[in-house]
Order: structure tokens, then sequence, then C-alpha cells
């Protein structure tokens, strides 16, 4: 697979539609988990144009979060669990949507120009091993679509391939 096709003028739910089974190609029969992140950060940034999207992966030794494959500008490289709105949702192993971050209590501004943002845990037989986060630059950016269709996302990530660093 050599690229990402997607319509930028048709609607957000028909565009994360037509990407999902694009992604599903561009991992499969690939089980490093770097690897896959890696494209699918390019692949989402790519089609959705937004400030930030990677993954955190959980650091189990030191029970906190550590940077992982991302497209954007630089980030905060280790995020303590409970801390900000990754290690929140880290911690409560459910997905959040900020609206607006400056109202999220703890929310760790890496970039000044983040608005609005949401984190889903990535779980893997009830342990939650990494998450991903998108950062906008606009307020109230992210909603229910966003959340069902980045799941469906995070879901090709710990289904059918074992979960290798
Ligand atoms: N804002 C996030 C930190 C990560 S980045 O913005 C890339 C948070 O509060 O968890």
């Amino acid at each position: 697979m050599e690229e990402i096709i997607i319509d930028a003028n048709i609607s957000k739910e028909k565009r994360y539609e037509s990407l999902l089974p694009q992604l599903s190609s561009l991992i499969e029969g690939e089980n490093n988990i770097v690897a896959n992140m890696a494209n699918i950060s390019a692949a989402l940034h790519q089609t959705f144009g937004w400030w930030w999207v990677g993954f955190y992966l959980v650091d189990k030794e030191k029970n906190e979060l550590v940077l992982g494959p991302f497209q954007g500008p630089i980030a905060c490289t280790r995020i303590s669990k409970g801390k900000g709105v990754c290690g929140t949702a880290f911690q409560q192993a459910h997905t959040i949507i900020v609206p607006d971050v400056d109202a999220f209590p703890g929310h760790i501004a890496c970039s000044a120009a983040s608005k609005s943002e949401i984190v889903l845990p990535i779980v893997f037989e009830t342990e939650v091993l990494a998450v991903l986060d998108v950062d906008s630059e606009h307020l109230n950016y992210f909603d229910d679509t966003d959340s069902k269709w980045l799941q469906k996302v995070v879901d090709l990530l710990t289904k059918n391939q074992p979960w290798k660093l």
C-alpha cells in the first residue's frame, strides 16, 4: 500500500468510514506495534489535518506514560499516571473528550496552541498499554463520532495481532 486516499470534501463520518479499511490493510501482516502506531499517526494526520495526533505508551516499570509515535510538534516525553488528560485516561481506562483544555483540571500544556482534545486508552486483556491522543487548535473539535471511529482504529492495534514492543 503506497498511499491513503480520502476525499477531502466528504463528511467526517464518511472520511473515517473510508479510512478504516485502508488502516487495516496498512498494518495487516505487521505485528510491530511501533511501526503500526507510526503509520496510523501519519494516516490520521494526513486525513484530518489535526494539530497533533499520536500515542503514549505505558512504561510498566515506572507506571507512567512515555511518548510514542506521533505527528505534529514536539511533545512532553513523560506523563505521570493520573496527570493531564492522557494520564487520566490511562488511570481511568476510559475515553475522555475535552472541549476546552483550559477548563480541564491538571491539563498538561505541551503546546499552547492546543485547545481541545480526545484521548482513548488502548486496552488489551483489561490492561491499559497505551493511549491515543488527538489535539486540535480549535475549541470543541471532537465529539462522539470521533470517539466511535477512533475506538475502531485503536481496536485494529489490539485485535488479530500480538501486542509486541
Ligand atoms: N495535553 C495532554 C498532553 C499531551 S500533548 O498535548 C501531546 C494532556 O493533558 O494529557
